[in-house]
């Protein structure tokens, strides 16, 4: 049998045979969490997308397998800071106790669709001595070094500058059509390569980073420019374009495609499985691959509950998939009905002449051509001749026959019977190139509607989390780890800030401190604002921060005093505005009252005066200048305000002064604060409520700024508590500012609320890249919680948010995908630093 690539180029594969692939790979939609209608029109969406292939094609739903130490010596290459000793032995350790409990080793599925667009294309030019290029694939794996040396610099194809314009062409109209019913995206070479070379490691791992092509950052390759090569870029390609007659033509050197199917491969040792050798740290290793057919396939399928390919993600063990479709067109498949109506017909003519009853079987038969025909005539849909191969792989071979038996289980559950082909194991082994025919013998091909197909729900994925090494707790009933490093988001053009909701004592602040600290210890810089005062106690527990832990908690005392100043610590501007805001709280007045305009006058007047003399009192005695009744009021109510204890941290007549944040992580309190219970109005707070709302506004333009200075470095801001300050809408203002600025300033910056109304204002929903909710029980707080993550109300979301545990959130990723995450920080020392339980860390401590 031949290798089935003879060459590749953006996202064009050819066969020797000079047959052309287009390859995809398809973006994929959430399934869980979604309403039934939802599902219902994701189940539409792929019917229509089957629906609109016209030519042979291939599906391959693909695991990648990703090994965890490869994640945390990414993490450990990356990070910086005076934590790196201590980090390196967090990441070391954690991947160790990941390993222990959850194996080496993460899947994701992808899919892959691979499209023959070849009878579209007039070909040009002539095939060329195809045969003496590449003779018997399989002869040349066992005997690798010979081939490298004989096939080099042996063309068997030539491809010109015109065909592949042509292919291109025919390429951009399939995928223009397909695009449609389902979000396709080009695949490049390196994904082909990955596509092959995972076949020769099946087993063993993964392939080592080699590549013909490399990467190149988005550079589309059409239309190539005059005298330029029509194919010119990738390294392998360059090597050989040549000018033949007149024409540019492209002559791939087969030696390097040969290099592709590395390995040494066994046939002969187990007739049900293909073991595959490579060299590994200088030693052979070896894996299993075994392949499995569908013989029998169920008369109906059923969504949801029967998304048959869909359901591979809830098996322990990584499963491939590669589906060869022919489609057969509507008149095809009713003339072949036709046939067979008029064989049933003859058949029972031939049994009454006989004078005997027609056999039941007979009868059925009938019935379902007859069915057929009329379903065929109603919706004129398409059918494809389908052939199904599973590909399970292992280390070692009592293992791969457990897996082969629980998958055969696991169909036989939804009615489709697998079976595992002695002796085509090799042709179905090659069903996972991303070219070429169907190999899988006729005997297991099934004629299927496209609803069947679509039933599988194959494009629906299951992810959550990223790539990253921040192990933040694990996800369904395998419980599969979840990875997430906001500082990543930047990179992929999406914000690292993010909310936490939900009602008191579900974790909120837990987890928060968490994806902080993880993130303080790889390096970046912390900010945290913490009313509650549930932190006061951490540097006996994290004493890896030491004296970079700096806990601030500001007091009535001289030392304090005007460190809340908005004048002290912004620019003047800045602070003209924060301190329009807290005035406008405090005095509950908005812009079309006198006294408001009072106010934002003395305001500007202040702004003017010189540093020194910028102030919140400042501005109370510039409104007090103003002999407007309406002002007068205004200011005597101020000075009532800052006269209160603690007062003088934000109305001081001294020196301005700011905060200054030198150490890697800062948590910050103010004693005594006083924040009213959740949900009290405005009017119904008393003057040491409103006091201590108008610090947190204080506090919000300070974090600001604090994300502003450090634009170099990674910096994080946490405000807990926040919906006290979200809930009025000056605060709303500070916020949704705070959120931008993080965005913009390379920052993340985490909301912990008990109320996510506050946060579904557009300007602040758009710009939070992840979420976070716990538990509810309040309908209307889980409606608007639901809304925040843009999940619909139905009876089982509604539950779901009702159920959540503690320390168990829903989590919505970057990428918008959901699911419950399990938080686990691993260490013990963590726990307990985090541990807001009365009473619990005191015993602990006395035991
Ligand atoms: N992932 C978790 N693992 C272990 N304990 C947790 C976890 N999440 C929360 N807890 C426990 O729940 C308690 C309340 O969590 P906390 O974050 O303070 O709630 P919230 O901030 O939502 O009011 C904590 O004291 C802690 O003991
Ligand atoms: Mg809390």
């Amino acid at each position: 049998m031949e290798f089935p690539v003879a060459y590749f180029e953006g996202n064009l594969i050819f066969t020797p045979d000079r047959k052309c692939w287009a390859a995809y790979e398809a973006n994929g939609f959430q399934y869980d969490f979604k309403s039934m209608s939802t599902k219902k029109s994701y189940f539409q969406q792929l019917l229509g997308f089957f629906w609109h292939l016209e030519k042979p094609t291939r599906l391959l739903m693909l695991p990648e397998v990703s090994k965890f130490v490869d994640r945390f010596e990414r993490l450990k290459a990356r990070v910086t800071g005076p934590f790196v000793p201590y980090a390196v032995s967090h990441a070391d350790m954690t991947r160790q106790l990941l390993e222990e409990g959850l194996g080496e080793e993460g899947t994701k599925y992808k899919l892959f669709v691979m499209i023959n667009i070849d009878d579209e294309v007039t070909l040009l030019s002539q095939v060329k001595g195809l045969k003496q290029g590449i003779n018997n694939f399989l002869k040349d794996i066992r005997d690798p070094l010979n081939k490298a040396e004989r096939m080099l610099g042996i063309s068997g194809l030539e491809i010109t500058e015109s065909d592949m314009r042509q292919y291109m062409a025919t390429e951009k109209r399939i995928h223009d059509r397909l695009s449609e019913s389902l979000a396709l995206t080009k695949i490049k070479e390196r994904t082909t390569e990955w596509i092959i070379r995972r076949n020769f490691w099946k087993g063993i791992g993964m392939p080592p980073q080699r590549y013909l092509w490399q990467e190149e950052e988005e550079e589309e390759r059409y239309a190539p420019v005059e005298g330029a090569l029509a194919v010119s870029t990738g390294r392998a390609a360059k090597d050989v374009g040549v000018n033949v007659r007149g024409k540019k033509v492209i002559r791939p050197r087969l030696a390097e495609f040969m290099s592709l199917t590395e390995g040494k491969v066994d046939l002969q040792r187990n007739r049900r499985a293909v073991k595959i050798s490579q060299q590994v740290g200088g030693e052979e290793v070896s894996g299993y691959s075994s392949y499995l057919t569908v013989s029998e396939l169920p008369d109906q399928f059923y969504i949801p509950g029967h998304e048959y390919l869909y359901k591979l993600n809830d098996l322990d063990f990584p499963v491939a998939v590669s589906i060869y479709l022919d489609p057969k067109t509507n008149d095809e498949v009713r003339q072949k009905v036709n046939l067979k109506k008029m064989d049933i017909d003859d058949q029972s003519q031939h049994t009454a002449s006989a004078g005997s009853d027609l056999p039941l079987s007979l009868l059925q038969a009938r019935d379902e051509a007859l069915m057929l025909e009329k379903d065929l005539d109603d919706n004129k849909f398409p059918m494809f001749d389908t052939s199904f191969v599973f590909e399970v792989v292992s280390s070692n071979e009592e293992d791969l026959l457990l897996r082969t038996d629980a998958l055969k289980d696991f169909y036989k559950s939804m009615h489709m019977h697998l079976v595992n082909p002695a002796g085509e194991q090799w042709q179905l082994f090659n069903e996972f190139m991303p070219a070429g025919t169907r190999l899988c013998s006729p005997d297991y091909v099934h004629r299927i509607s496209p609803h069947a197909l679509a039933a599988s729900m194959i494009a629906a994925t299951k992810r959550l989390g990223d790539d990253s090494a921040f192990f933040i707790g694990t996800t369904g009933i395998l419980n599969n780890p979840v990875f997430f490093d906001p500082s990543e988001a930047p990179r992929k053009n999406k914000s690292g800030s993010g909310a936490f909701i939900g009602s008191l004592g579900g974790g909120k602040s837990f987890t928060a401190n968490f994806i902080c600290y993880l993130l303080t210890i790889y390096g970046a810089k912390t900010l945290i604002f913490d009313p509650k005062g549930d932190r006061g106690d951490w540097k006996d527990y994290l004493i890896e921060l030491g004296d970079e832990l700096d806990i601030v908690t500001l007091d009535d005392r001289e030392d304090d005093y005007g460190k809340l100043d908005p004048w002290g610590f912004l620019d003047a501007s800045a602070a003209a505005r924060t301190a329009i805001n807290i005035f406008a709280f405090i005095g509950r007045v908005n812009p079309r009252d006198k006294a408001y305009t009072a106010m934002a006058k003395a305001v500007m007047y202040v702004k003017t005066l010189q540093q020194k003399d910028r102030s919140m009192l400042a501005c109370i005695e510039a409104i007090k200048r103003n002999p407007d009744p309406a002002a007068q009021d205004f200011a005597d109510m101020l000075e009532t305000i800052a006269t209160l204890p603690y007062a003088k941290l934000m109305f001081y007549d001294g020196m301005p002064r700011s905060m200054s944040l030198e150490r890697r992580m800062t948590v910050l309190q103010i004693a005594n604060l006083d924040l009213p219970d959740i949900g009290t109005a405005s009017e119904d707070m008393d003057a040491s409520q409103i006091l201590s709302i108008a610090f947190m506004f204080s506090i919000t333009s300070f974090a600001t700024r604090f994300c502003e200075d450090n634009k170099e470095e990674f910096t994080v801001v946490v405000m807990d508590e926040f919906w006290a300050l979200s809930g009025t809408k000056e605060g709303r203002r500070l916020v949704t500012r705070l959120i931008r600025t993080g965005r913009y300033f390379y920052a993340a910056v985490f909301i912990i609320s008990q109320n996510a109304e506050d946060l579904l204002d557009e300007r602040i929903k758009n710009n939070i890249g992840f979420k976070f909710a716990f538990r509810s029980s309040d309908p209307d707080e889980i409606r608007k919680t639901l809304k925040f993550f843009d999940l619909e109300p139905t009876e089982e979301n509604i539950s779901m948010i009702k159920n959540i545990q503690n320390g168990k959130p829903l989590f919505q990723d970057l990428d918008g995908h959901c699911g419950i995450v399990d938080i686990e920080p691993f260490f013990p020392h963590i726990k307990e630093a985090f541990d807001t339980t009365p009473g619990r860390k005191k015993v602990a401590e006395a035991s």
